[in-house]
């Protein structure tokens, strides 16, 4: 009886949990999908890795290489996943192996249903040696889908390969993407350390794109489409917007928006452009530190819209030690002229309790593209925003 009961307390200890502390800030890396789709090889992998130590992207945080969808070839006689031959000859061990060499960590991508969205061996009645093998090959993120799922419960699929993957043993980054539809936020916070919220991003910043049964959507539709949902993000649980478009087309205004947004959404900063032919200019924003700075924040806090006029608006995320992070953004096709008096709007984040009285205290600003202090509170902020363009501030309390 005695044996029973130590065998049982054993099995739960393994079973059962999610891996504490792995993202205490929003991950950080590249993840292959958004430019290169199916066409993903170890070679195209390996110099992504070489490009995002070289081009200064690990120097400002950036730490994870993850592929997504089509690396898959066929299971073996036991069942155990291999990896697609032809693409990845040297086996996805070897991979992993050399991306920890460069002192990054490696990530994979698999689907709840029986197939993947891209028809490869999904893990579902796998999930258990799907881990194993993750675990085997050294994998340290797995970004899990939602395609080809018919009947099955979100939070029980989800659940069974976060006991897959805690029961395999090696601490990995559980990436849900089921798109939002089962309200994940409301669920997930004990099960993935970051979950899709909505269905999957385009290269368009305002805007949607038809593909008959499904549609991508824009940097602002993403912005606006989940309303309420910041209160369930924090450290180790985070909303995700999706990965991002910089670099992939958009105009340096709009790609500047975009990243500034999802930092200050403290989402997952997962660059999706091809880091081997970037421009200076996609470099500067990507690599932008006191805009990371802003979405790596410790509190962990999601950003909100706190102002809006008739074609611009201003977003702010609380920071540690009392700072404020905000975002002017101008949604239209003009450029438009800010003229913000501090003095009239107090800032007030009642679901984390934080406040910002700038009548009663002032604070330092310092504009965090141009890199340069701009004066304090205590003066109108004036300024024109081009089209479809940012400016990001962080507030500082004089002392
Ligand atoms: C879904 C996901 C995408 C990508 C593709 C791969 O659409 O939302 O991010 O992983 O599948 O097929």
């Amino acid at each position: 009886m005695k044996k029973l009961l130590v065998l049982i307390l054993f099995t739960i200890s393994l079973f059962g949990q999610k891996f504490e502390n792995l993202a205490p800030t929003p991950p950080m890396g590249w993840n292959s999908w958004n430019k290169f789709a199916c066409n993903v090889d170890e070679k195209l992998i390996m110099e992504t890795a070489d490009a995002m130590v070289n081009c200064g992207m690990k120097d400002a945080g950036y730490e994870y290489v993850v592929i997504d969808d089509c690396w898959h070839g066929e299971r073996d006689s036991l069942g155990f996943i291999q990896p697609d031959p032809e693409r990845f000859p040297s086996g996805i061990k070897a991979l992993a192996d050399y991306i920890h060499s460069k002192g990054l960590k490696f990530g994979i991508y698999s689907d709840a249903g029986w197939k993947t969205c891209g028809g490869k061996p999904g893990s579902r009645g796998y999930e258990f040696q799907d881990a194993l093998q993750y675990a085997k090959w050294g994998v340290d993120y797995l970004k899990y889908d939602w395609c080809n799922t018919e009947g099955l419960n979100a939070k029980g699929a989800y659940l069974t390969m976060r006991d897959a993957l805690y029961s395999a043993g090696r601490p990995i980054v559980f990436r849900m993407c089921e798109w939002g539809q089962s309200e994940p936020w409301t669920w997930a916070k004990d099960i993935g350390h970051l979950w899709r919220t909505t269905g999957d991003i385009g290269v368009i910043f305002d805007g949607i794109e038809g593909h008959g049964s499904w549609n991508s959507l824009g940097v602002l539709q993403i912005l606006d489409l989940r309303k309420g949902i910041r209160k369930y993000a924090g450290p180790n649980h985070w909303n995700d917007p999706d990965m991002m478009e910089v670099g992939n087309g958009m105009t340096i205004s709009e790609d500047r928006s975009h990243f500034s947004l999802w930092c200050m959404l403290a989402a997952p900063l997962m660059a999706g452009n091809d880091l081997c032919d970037m421009d200076e200019a996609t470099i500067k924003i990507l690599t932008n530190k006191e805009v990371i700075a802003v979405n790596q924040d410790a509190l962990g806090i999601q950003g909100f819209k706190c102002f809006a006029k008739d074609n611009w608006e201003i977003w702010g995320k609380p920071l540690s030690n009392g700072e404020l992070a905000l975002c002017f953004l101008n949604r239209t096709l003009e450029t438009v002229k800010v003229d913000y008096d501090w003095h009239e709007y107090l800032i007030k984040d009642d679901e984390f309790g934080h406040q910002y009285f700038f009548n009663k205290k002032e604070y330092k600003i310092r504009d965090l593209w141009q890199k340069k202090d701009i004066g304090t509170t205590e003066k109108r902020f004036k300024a024109n925003l081009p089209a479809h363009d940012v400016i990001v501030v962080k507030l500082s309390p004089k002392k």
